[in-house]
């Protein structure tokens, strides 16, 4: 099977670029191994901290952090990290090269359960005018992005990557510890029959997202005139996995309850990267009023509505605005 690092030179990868994947990719093997010991090494259950955005943080949230935060900024390629569990930037290597933003452990609230929970980032060009901590420079719409992926932490350890060349998926043989290529290009069917979202919250909607899960719940009934399927991993990493290998329609709208905030997940740490994972593969990543790609981040932890996966589900869901 194809290596991780023959597969990035095949789609043109600069060595840097591949040197500083294979870096995080190591602090990812060590969540890995740290997220299976689970009771065993005491990692499971919350601390007595709030992150900044005022969620509790679990004891992994805080170990992953530490071991990609001191992972990258002793790697010398990185000129500082912009992480979901830091209130500010954090400067690294003056000179180094690349900014990379990531969601140490998305979906925190699985490790109690022993269920599915990732790690996702993504890396871009660090300005050569940046002061090392300076936030501005994150301020880069996904369109910038040279690299971004996510390390899901299941039955198998897998890494879904883009360098822009496509999403392949690797799966880490934990007995010589590699990342192996098990899907290259994935290809996100066009067509679904299956959507994702928190139902929980349906009264809080608009009434374009309640009209469209409506008529998802008609099934045969109404117009859509086909039954649907619903699941929800509550943890995107789950959710985007899934779509990724079968397709699928993931939201997380806009809803009524704070209307300071534009959605639950965060634009550099989770909407970004998934965008570009899910593009690559042939689908599309919507905010209901736009690509994705494009939009102009205006700071670093903000929050953005997100509806992604197959290119069919996500024109019809659109097209209820
Ligand atoms: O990081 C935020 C997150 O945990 C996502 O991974 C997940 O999709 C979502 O929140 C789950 O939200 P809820 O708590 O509404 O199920
Ligand atoms: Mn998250």
């Amino acid at each position: 099977m194809k290596r991780l690092n023959s597969q990035l030179q095949d789609d043109g990868a600069p060595m840097e670029l591949i040197l500083l994947l294979r870096t995080l990719l190591a602090g990812c093997k060590e969540i890995s191994f740290r997220v299976s010991q689970g009771a065993l090494a005491g990692v499971l259950g919350s601390t007595l901290s709030e992150n900044i955005q005022g969620e509790t943080q679990k004891k992994l949230d805080v170990i992953s952090n530490q071991i990609l935060k001191d992972i990258l900024s002793e790697s010398g390629y990185v000129k500082a990290i912009s992480s979901e569990e830091e209130d500010d930037v954090v400067g690294c290597n003056p000179n180094g090269n690349y900014l990379v933003s990531f969601d140490p452990l998305d979906g925190s609230s699985n490790t109690d359960i022993n269920s599915l929970i990732g790690t996702i980032f993504s890396i871009t060009h660090a300005p050569q005018w940046m002061e090392a901590d300076d936030p501005s420079a994150f301020l880069q719409p996904a369109s910038q992005i040279v690299a971004a992926g996510y390390v899901l932490y299941g039955p198998s350890t897998m890494l879904a990557l883009t360098t822009g060349k496509g999403t392949h998926l690797y799966t880490l043989d934990k007995t010589h510890g590699g990342f192996l290529l098990t899907t290259a290009n994935v290809k996100i069917p066009v067509q679904t029959s299956e959507y994702a979202i928190n139902g929980s919250n349906q009264r809080h909607w608009e009434t374009s997202t309640q009209q469209y899960i409506g008529d998802l719940l008609l099934g045969t009934n109404g117009p859509r005139e086909r039954d649907f399927n619903m699941r929800w991993v509550a943890a995107m990493v789950g959710d985007i996995h899934r779509i990724l290998c079968r397709g699928g329609v993931f939201l997380y709208p806009y809803d009524k309850r704070d209307p300071t905030k534009a959605g639950k997940l965060r634009l550099l740490y989770e909407a970004n990267p998934m965008a570009f994972l899910i593009e690559q593969a042939g689908g599309l990543a919507d905010t209901g009023t736009g690509r994705i790609m494009e939009v102009m981040p205006t700071e670093i932890h903000q929050r953005v509505a997100v509806v992604l996966g197959s290119k069919q589900e996500v024109e019809a869901c659109l097209s209820y605005r």
